[in-house]
């Protein structure tokens, strides 16, 4: 593998065999509350990458256009090389977390509409909750850019919920990353990119209500693995 590019918390990201695409390694380091919480479980990688493939697969089969292009092995996978728009999208459909927290809602709640939100990607400052306004003043991305953003996630929410319902499992929020690329035309266009995994969603067994994904890990919950080897399960049966 050549140079590393960029050595993420989860991942490391690596020249690929051209300069239109990148090589990513998904790790088995798991950390949490901006890197502070941190620890290595076996495994973790080869589910993340299999996971984020099945769904990348699946969006881009109903027309989302992804990163990915191609599985090298159980851990790695090329993907087109972007300039990562430096906002996250948070999606919600029901309310945990942080979103629980600041407006005094119940974790678990169903929300009349889905939700988005952007926050800055900055570790160093918490990944704060930034608006629309902010991020075009700041030059972080067009309002055009912000607008495709938006209507893409809903568009990956509609198919994301119908999938997941299909699983039995609740898909109660999600960060999703967009990058910016030249396609072979010399035309500019906006990709979803990183990643979607129980690291990135927070994903509840849809009867018991029981926690998939990184919140086993963030609240001490114990077997964190067991809830994304069950994620994948599910998602093969169905997919
Ligand atoms: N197609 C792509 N081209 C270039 N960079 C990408 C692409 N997809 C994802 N990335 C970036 O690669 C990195 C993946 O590593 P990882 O998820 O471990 O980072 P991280 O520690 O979460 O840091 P960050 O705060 O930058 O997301 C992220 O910075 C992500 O934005
Ligand atoms: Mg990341």
């Amino acid at each position: 593998m050549s140079d590393i590019l960029y050595e993420g918390k989860s991942k490391t990201i690596c020249g690929g065999p051209d300069e239109r695409t990148v090589v990513v390694r998904y790790k088995d380091t798991a950390t949490a509350f901006d890197g502070k919480k941190k620890e290595d479980l076996a495994g973790k990688g080869r589910l993340n990458a299999e996971i984020t493939r099945l769904l990348f697969g699946y969006l881009a089969q109903h027309g989302i256009k992804t990163h990915l292009l191609e599985v090298i092995d159980d851990t790695t996978e090329l993907v087109r090389k972007a300039e990562i728009v430096m906002v996250e999208v948070i999606v919600r459909n029901a309310a945990a977390g942080g979103f629980s927290k600041k407006y005094g809602v119940p974790e678990g709640t169903a929300l009349a509409n889905a939700i988005t939100e952007f926050s800055l990607k900055s570790d160093a400052l918490g990944d704060p909750m930034i608006n629309e306004s902010q991020i075009t003043a700041l030059g972080i991305a067009t309002t055009e850019e912000l607008a495709f953003m938006t209507a893409q996630s809903l568009k990956i929410n509609e198919l994301l919920c119908a999938l997941f319902g299909k699983a039995g499992i609740r898909l109660i929020d999600y960060k999703l990353e967009f990058g910016r690329c030249e396609n072979a035309d010399g035309v500019r266009e906006i990709l979803l990119c990183d990643e979607l995994s129980p690291d990135s969603c927070r994903l509840w067994d849809a009867e018991t209500d029981k926690k998939l994904d990184k919140d086993r890990f963030r609240r001490d919950l114990g077997d964190v693995l067991g809830g994304y080897r069950e994620v994948l399960r599910r998602l093969q049966d169905v997919l």
